[in-house]
């Protein structure tokens, strides 16, 4: 929507504000549990934390899929210097001053560039954050932020989104091998195991630290509309899930950083493509009073015309197919139609 622009251009530079203003008061739409303390109930309760060279690897992902929609994983192969290389363009960029900043601002309708968070236009309060989406390639944004050096920030990025790439194709089979589906059982995949024309958005998240940290809100909750989403966070607290587990658990659970780890959720693609079997995480993000906090999103999905639809192999008899054929596009459409309007999205692709 055309309103971040005009907000931003208005006011809202949140890395000088003294005090929380009026438009980015949650208390009263929020559940009054802007805590990070996890549950009562679910103290002893963690997203799990899987080991990619654990032979058991696929089996814990698919548990984790199936109970939590989340989890961490550990040695994943990303070098821990790329992490920080890229941590190192967002905060470099969110530093910049506002007028440079807005240089490159997310044109409406346009997905690449800086601005509001994309779901913002669907609440009545604003979020204490601020993001710079990349879809493609970053040059134009980045020559215009840094008309000088712009070639090694545009480096950093292509190096890291072909990284997340071979990591995310990797996933993917683990994911489905998880759910008993082959290669040769997805033909969209392609004869080789890297997803080649997979799409893939990197969506950078600034958190400046904010005067009255129990009344905003960081990211308001959500599920991603993607197949799922490689999410590296600093050292910085900050990110939840909604957790309502056998095992006792209920209500925010943190995801504590632990260094070097990346988060993967699952989104709300392959909740269809599992038909069910892998639920969406809802997930958001609360700020702090003294600590920025930064976080990247890879955000990962199917080839622009594939369909996604529940697997052949995961529909039968006792349970039929409980979503219809949608495109990544298509899905985004009804999504963004009916925010608010429901409690689960994925349920808006019931078969009609
Ligand atoms: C996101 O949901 O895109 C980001 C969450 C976070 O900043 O931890
Ligand atoms: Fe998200």
């Amino acid at each position: 929507s055309d309103s971040y622009i005009h907000i931003h251009h208005k006011n809202t530079d949140l890395y000088s504000l003294q005090e929380l203003p009026e438009s980015h008061t949650w208390t009263n739409i929020n559940d009054n549990t802007l805590t990070y303390n996890n549950s009562e109930k679910g103290s002893n309760v963690n997203v799990p934390v899987i080991d990619l060279n654990d032979p058991n690897a696929s089996k814990l992902i698919g548990h984790a899929c199936k109970t939590w929609g989340v989890f961490q994983v550990v040695n994943h192969g990303v070098p821990l210097s790329l992490l920080d290389d890229i941590e190192l363009v967002g905060l470099t960029l969110f530093s910049l001053p506002s007028q440079q900043k807005l240089k490159a601002a997310r044109s409406p309708d346009a997905v690449s560039g800086y601005g509001l968070a994309r779901i913002s236009s669907f609440f009545p309060k604003l979020m204490w954050s601020e993001g710079f989406t990349i879809l493609g390639s970053p040059l134009q944004h980045f020559r215009q932020l840094w008309p000088h050096d712009y070639n090694k920030y545009c480096g950093i990025v292509l190096q890291y989104d072909e990284t997340m790439k071979k990591l995310a194709g990797k996933l993917m089979w683990v994911m489905l091998d998880s759910l008993g589906i082959t290669k040769e059982d997805l033909k969209w995949a392609g004869s080789n195991s890297q997803f080649n024309e997979a799409s893939a958005a990197l969506q950078l998240n600034s958190y400046p630290s904010c005067p009255d940290p129990n009344r905003a809100m960081g990211l308001a909750p959500h599920t991603d509309s993607t197949l799922f989403t490689i999410l590296y966070q600093n050292n910085i607290e900050g990110l939840q899930v909604k957790h309502d587990g056998s095992d006792g658990g209920s209500g925010w659970v943190t995801v504590p950083p632990l260094p070097g780890s990346l988060v993967i959720n699952v989104g709300d693609l392959l909740h269809i493509l599992s038909n069910g079997f892998y639920p969406s995480v809802l997930h958001r993000a609360l700020v702090n009073r003294t600590r920025p906090r930064f976080s990247v999103a890879y955000l990962y999905g199917p080839p622009a015309h594939v369909e996604i639809c529940p697997h052949a192999k995961l529909v039968g008899p006792s349970r039929p197919a409980l979503y219809r054929p949608v495109t990544w596009d298509e899905y985004l459409g009804i999504k963004a139609k009916h925010f608010n309007k429901a409690l689960s999205y994925v349920q808006l692709c019931a078969p009609s």
